[in-house]
């Protein structure tokens, strides 16, 4: 679609508990999307919201003596509203299901949807899951280690109901959903996740139960035709995406529905696909553009992060201590749309150190303390740009079409791995040309100009690449360059510092952490001596080149269980690598990654492809297989020894 329009929304929150880390993560990715493409020129408009009927809420309610209404309230304003202010998301709109705008509307599509004869009253007995607030089918279930079946992130089994119950017409709609989803190959992405909903509809999925009896259930909005039902969950939340732009007509549903992408984590990928894409046919509404959805985070013992466990971690508490950009920066270089990852605050420390502080901070401190020293603190007029400036500043420009296109693909974290390319790319320019040397000698003054210049102005470029990760840490970083209050679209442009500017440097941009790490040393067992290895010789370990590769894209080799065809850049040497680590990562999980490979291996052709070198990996635990990867500061193709 060319016309330049962006819609993205997250899911809506349960509020029956505070914001965890899995709401924080899906909000700021769709605040970073929202400011890629705000930045990028799109009209952009981003949605949140909360989800405030239904009987998970019901119940948190009783024991409470506050009224519903006055509970859901309190944690939708004090809890997700103002974190949400607090870290400065750029949310256009904030959606609650109890407000009149959504519970009119939600009666509207009701009503018409009934009249068109696709709702109908019955009996109906089947298992409900009250944490995923549906009927479940069997085949869903999975049994847990105490013997009983429970759907996947439950902490209860679902209950046996019998009730009278409106039901939505959804089996009608699945051949034409089948159908729509041949003939739109790009409307669930990743992929993969499509795959899966074509699975699940190759099978009957029954119609779906919409409505609950008031007696049972007060908490929901009432049935129109029928006070004594309410509707509540997926019907009632579902619609929040078109409620909140004012229905059919309104001015902000013409502009924005037809280019909606509506952002969810891969829990909730049934609602999405199955239930809503009927729903919206059945209203007669136009379709989402696209249905984004992203995987989940990980406690580092690799399971789901949930408080019960002890692996959770607390996003209020790693926002004070650590600032909001630096948790939005980890969340988002560490995770995937496609594999689940891990996080903690230890992940979340390295990256601070090693990315933010060591590879940006540093190179802005440094650039301006020579900016500050040779030229007074004021950036020169660059004269003529050599061949490595030339290439700095193709590579700037080229920068902003390259991190949209990464973003617009869903590869957030590889957006960020291309601007931090190009930061190492800076501190590499700094030891080549080695300014200080410049400033001793008064016949290179020009050089030291042209020099500064591109400094100064790549830091520049770099603040417009990584705001929609660092919002605040990079109005910061340009007010250092003395650029305080400006703006740049996310565009190809070089030179825009205009000489003279006086910089203005200010603390340390991202302060190095010390994390006290409680290591638990592995236990080991008394053995017998150990007989001495067969020694190698420092001669023969030095015929094995070992270079630092960044992998650029990956995909699997058909036919071929174990492996992976990874393509990977050695700096100014692109390779093809298969490698036998299919069944521990998922090709879109080691795009992105840099690693280590055997470069002289002699290359070897299997399933018809050549690979040119091999990957270091080694034994996890449990059978698992773990990349080696090097410090990031290692520039590409640098030889390991
Ligand atoms: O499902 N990792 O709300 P919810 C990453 N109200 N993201 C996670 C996560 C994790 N470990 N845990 C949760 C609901 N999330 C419904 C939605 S929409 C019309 C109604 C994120 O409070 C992820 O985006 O359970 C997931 O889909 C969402 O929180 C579920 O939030």
């Amino acid at each position: 679609m060319s016309e330049k329009v962006f819609y993205i929304t997250t899911p809506i929150y349960y509020v029956n508990d505070v914001p965890h880390l899995g709401h924080a993560y899906a909000t700021l990715v769709a605040d970073t999307l929202a400011r890629y493409h705000r930045a990028a020129g799109y009209t952009t408009y981003f949605l949140t919201g909360t989800d405030e009927h239904g009987e998970k809420i019901w119940k948190v309610v009783q024991g409470l003596k506050e009224t519903a209404q006055e509970y859901v309230n309190r944690i939708s304003e004090t809890g997700f509203q103002a974190l949400w202010q607090r870290w400065g998301l750029s949310n256009d709109d904030f959606i609650r299901t109890t407000q009149p705008r959504h519970t009119q509307y939600v009666q509207k599509i009701l009503q018409r949807i009934y009249d068109a004869g696709d709702i109908y009253h019955a009996e109906y007995e089947g298992l409900y899951s009250v944490g995923s607030e549906r009927y479940v089918t069997e085949k869903e279930l999975i049994e847990s280690p105490d013997g009983l079946k429970r759907l996947p992130g439950d902490k209860d089994p679902p209950e046996l109901r019998r009730e009278a119950n409106y039901f939505f017409k959804l089996e009608k709609y699945r051949p034409w959903l089948l159908e729509y989803l041949d003939a739109h190959p790009n409307l669930i992405d990743p992929p993969a996740y499509r795959r899966e909903v074509i699975e699940m509809l190759r099978e009957p999925i029954g119609d779906l139960s919409i409505s609950r009896p008031v007696e049972r259930l007060p908490w929901g909005i009432p049935i129109p035709w029928d006070d004594g039902h309410v509707t509540y969950v997926w019907f009632d939340a579902l619609l929040n995406y078109v409620s909140a732009l004012g229905g059919e007509g309104a001015a902000k549903f013409e502009t924005f529905w037809p280019h909606a992408w509506n952002m969810i984590g891969k829990d909730i990928l049934k609602t999405h696909s199955v239930f809503w894409l009927p729903m919206l046919k059945a209203a007669g509404l136009p379709l989402y553009e696209k249905l984004v959805v992203h995987a989940h985070i990980l406690g580092t013992d690799g399971r789901k992060m949930g408080k019960s466990l002890g692996n959770a971690v607390d996003p209020i508490e790693m926002e004070q201590k650590h600032g909001v950009d630096a948790l939005r920066y980890a969340l988002l270089r560490e995770t995937t749309f496609s594999a689940d990852s891990s996080f903690s605050e230890e992940i979340l420390v390295k990256r601070l150190n090693s990315d933010l502080a060591n590879d940006l901070g540093n190179l802005l401190s440094r650039v301006l303390s020579m900016v500050e020293k040779y030229r007074g603190g004021v950036v020169p007029a660059p004269h003529e740009y050599s061949e490595r400036e030339l290439n700095i500043i193709s590579s700037a420009k080229a920068l902003p079409d390259t991190v949209l296109e990464e973003a617009r693909g869903l590869r957030i974290h590889m957006a960020i791995e291309k601007s931090l390319e190009f930061v190492r790319d800076l501190n590499r320019y700094v030891a080549e040309s080695k300014p200080w040397e410049l400033a001793r000698d008064e016949s290179q003054a020009q050089r030291l100009d042209t020099v500064l210049y591109t400094l100064l102005e790549g830091l520049r470029v770099a603040s417009v690449v990584l705001e929609p990760v660092l919002p605040n840490k990079m109005l910061e970083l340009r007010q250092q360059l003395g650029l305080a209050g400006q703006t740049y679209p996310l565009e190809s442009a070089w030179g825009l510092t205009p000489a003279s500017t006086r910089t203005a440097i200010a603390g340390v941009l991202f302060p190095k952490v010390e994390l006290e790490i409680k290591q638990e040393l592995p236990v080991t067992e008394a053995t017998a001596p150990v007989p001495a290895p067969d020694y190698i010789g420092i001669d023969d370990f030095m015929k094995i080149e070992l270079r630092v590769a960044l992998v650029t894209a990956c995909e699997r080799v058909p036919k071929a269980d174990k492996l992976l065809n990874l393509t990977l850049s050695l700096g100014n040497e692109t390779r093809t690598v298969l490698s036998g680590i299919a069944e521990h990562y998922a090709p879109e999980a080691v795009v992105g990654k840099r690693v280590v490979i055997v470069s002289n291996l002699a290359p070897r052709k299997m399933r018809g492809i050549d690979s040119q070198g091999m990957i270091l990996a080694g034994d996890g635990e449990n059978g698992a297989i773990k990349l080696l990867e090097p410090d990031a500061s290692l520039p590409l193709g640098a030889r390991i020894r």
